[in-house]
């Protein structure tokens, strides 16, 4: 295929994207990733939402809020985007702890549980935050 002919593909794909209202992939829907932040993902008795424990407003219940995170994700770890640092504290936990927290609270499942789409939806409602 020729350098012209595959523009027009990648535009025309594009285009149709944007026309079904389809998210291009790696961008996630905030109001998607909220219904999900207040859904039980293990859907098992005695586990919990997200928002069971990251509250949007004050600190806690039992983990940090969310409230601002989109600025801080970027601050937390040296070298990593607030998106790389959400991403990597759904799926790897353990990999950096908020200070005064502790390791085994947050649920390390997540990373095995949740699609990668469902992971974008989630990073894309905490960076609307
Ligand atoms: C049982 C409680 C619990 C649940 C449920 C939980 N977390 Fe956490 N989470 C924590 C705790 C405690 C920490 C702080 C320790 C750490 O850094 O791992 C944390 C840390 C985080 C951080 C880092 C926050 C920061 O300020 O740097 C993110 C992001 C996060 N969780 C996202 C989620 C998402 C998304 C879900 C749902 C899919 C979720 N958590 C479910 C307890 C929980």
């Amino acid at each position: 295929m020729s350098r012209i002919t595959l523009t027009m593909v990648v535009s025309i794909l594009a285009a149709a994207m944007v026309a079904c209202g389809g998210a291009p992939s790696g961008v996630g829907d905030p109001e998607i990733g909220e219904e999900i932040y207040r859904t039980n993902l293990e859907d098992e008795p005695g586990q919990h939402a997200c928002s069971e424990c990251h509250s949007l407003g004050q600190s806690g219940p039992f983990g940090p809020s969310f409230q601002g995170i989109s600025e801080i994700a970027g601050e937390r770890v040296a070298g990593m985007t607030a998106e790389e640092y959400l991403r990597e504290s759904i799926a790897n936990p353990s990999a950096f702890i908020v200070e005064g927290y502790h390791d085994n609270l947050m649920p390390k499942v997540y990373g095995e549980i949740l699609s990668e789409e469902e992971i974008n939806h989630l990073i894309a409602f905490m960076l609307s935050q």
